[in-house]
């Protein structure tokens, strides 16, 4: 592992499932009732339907082993396809590869892969033979000129599913033009963009960094220039703290430091709002084609997932939470995922992917709902007229009949 260091944040709160009411249904992809088994059928029916297919490639559920430590080699993949992960993304290659409480935020400032290219393609090959079934993703990431060289035409000869271009790596070497440097830049992106999609034949995702002011922009452009999916978000750049005592920044290296990147629980609420801007981009630019959405952030619970999904993501992905809890964490996951669903009468994901989406609006748009909502209760008498109605006495009541929800 090409580890420098990680930080973590501990802290107490816990988030519990949205309270949605999708109002619209569409038809699963992958119903298993069959006429003529009706025993089987109602058995098979009791249980919501995890399986997604995403630009063409079928899981058997939407959780995604995201890029870093837990997708290091063979040995931590394989256990991965077996604890029954939908998929697995490998740790990050390039070209020249040589507590307690409860952890709400983690930093790390480290690099990709270190390990030779050479053994990781051997290992992406094994893993393929032993599990021709189950979808590897490789995830590459090198010196913007080079990405359209041999890199993709050696990873693809393994017989990888998908690759994921690490267009966001916020510790990437800029200097080099590699990672977030191309990810924030995007004309560079068009031009490698259009190297990678002439040179790949399987579908490509672009991973997005949130260290950008618009996301949507990285990522449309990712999108007209051939790739068929978005992954986003890559962790934040932050810095942990100062030392009081010693007065050198954390975490340290030889007296030194450096900005790193952010992840787990406590980026959750931001990668929610980027995927939801990617989302809704995606839509009203794109509709109905196949491109595909994977989002990641802070997902350690199915009720995570729930949102990432209601927001529009076809597969979700956990880095972090795969660290702190292990590679089991995903049956954890399936089982509430599947409560959430038979909560709301959901048989399979695309039941309720993207029915929170059309919830979001504007600014201006509240403020305009909420003065309507006011003018509706005046008409009918209920809530104050004006200002000078508050009374002393009747002041929690008269509170609650001014609030919108
Ligand atoms: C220690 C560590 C190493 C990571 N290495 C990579 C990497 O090699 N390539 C990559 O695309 N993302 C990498 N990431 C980013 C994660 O894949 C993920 O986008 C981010 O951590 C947010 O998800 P999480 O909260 O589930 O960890 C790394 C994250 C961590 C914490």
């Amino acid at each position: 592992m090409a580890s420098l260091g990680f930080t973590r944040q501990i802290n107490s709160s816990v988030a519990e499932f949205p309270a949605t009411r999708p109002r619209r249904r569409r038809s699963c992809g992958f119903r298993r009732d069959r006429v003529g088994f009706r025993v089987f059928a109602q058995a098979a029916a009791a249980e919501p339907d995890l399986s997604v297919t995403v630009n063409g490639l079928t899981m058997p559920n939407p959780f995604v082993i995201g890029s870093g430590p837990p997708g290091t080699n063979y040995t931590v993949m394989k256990r991965a396809f077996d604890e029954g992960w939908g998929a697995v993304i490998a740790k990050t290659a390039g070209a020249n590869g040589s507590a307690k409480g409860q952890i709400i935020g983690w930093q790390n400032i480290e690099l990709i892969s270190d390990r030779p290219l050479e053994i990781m393609l051997k290992e992406f090959k094994q893993l393929k033979e032993e599990y021709p079934d189950r979808i590897l993703i490789a995830s590459i990431m090198e010196e913007y000129n080079k990405l359209g060289g041999g890199l993709i035409d050696r990873v693809e000869q393994t017989g990888i599913d998908a690759i994921e271009v690490n267009f966001s790596c916020p510790h990437g070497m800029p200097e080099r033009k590699m990672g977030a440097a191309v990810g924030q830049d995007c004309a560079l992106l068009e031009e490698v963009c259009g190297w990678i999609n002439a040179k790949a034949t399987v579908p490509v995702w672009a991973k997005m960094t949130p260290n950008i002011t618009d996301i949507t922009q990285p990522a449309r452009v990712s999108l007209q220039n051939g790739c068929e999916g978005i992954a986003a978000i890559n962790t934040i750049m932050s810095v942990m703290g100062i030392n009081l005592d010693t007065l050198r920044p954390e975490p340290c290296v030889e007296g030194y430091s450096t900005p790193g990147g952010y992840s787990a629980k406590a980026v959750h609420p931001i990668a929610l709002a980027k995927v939801m801007s990617i989302a809704k981009m995606m839509k009203q630019e794109f509709g109905d084609k196949e491109y595909s959405l994977s989002a990641i952030g802070g997902v350690e619970k199915g009720s995570d997932a729930a949102e990432f999904i209601l927001l529009g993501a076809n597969t979700v992905q956990v880095c972090t939470g795969v660290m702190m809890h292990g590679y089991g964490l995903v049956k954890k996951l399936c089982s509430e995922l599947q409560e959430f669903m038979k909560k709301h009468n959901f048989s399979c994901i695309e039941d309720f992917r993207g029915s929170s989406l059309e919830y979001f609006t504007t600014h201006m748009d509240l403020v305009r709902r909420q003065q309507e909502a006011i003018r509706e209760r005046k008409a009918v008498k209920k809530g104050l007229q004006s200002d000078k109605d508050w009374t002393g006495d009747g002041f929690v009541k008269e509170s609650e009949s001014m609030v919108s929800n």
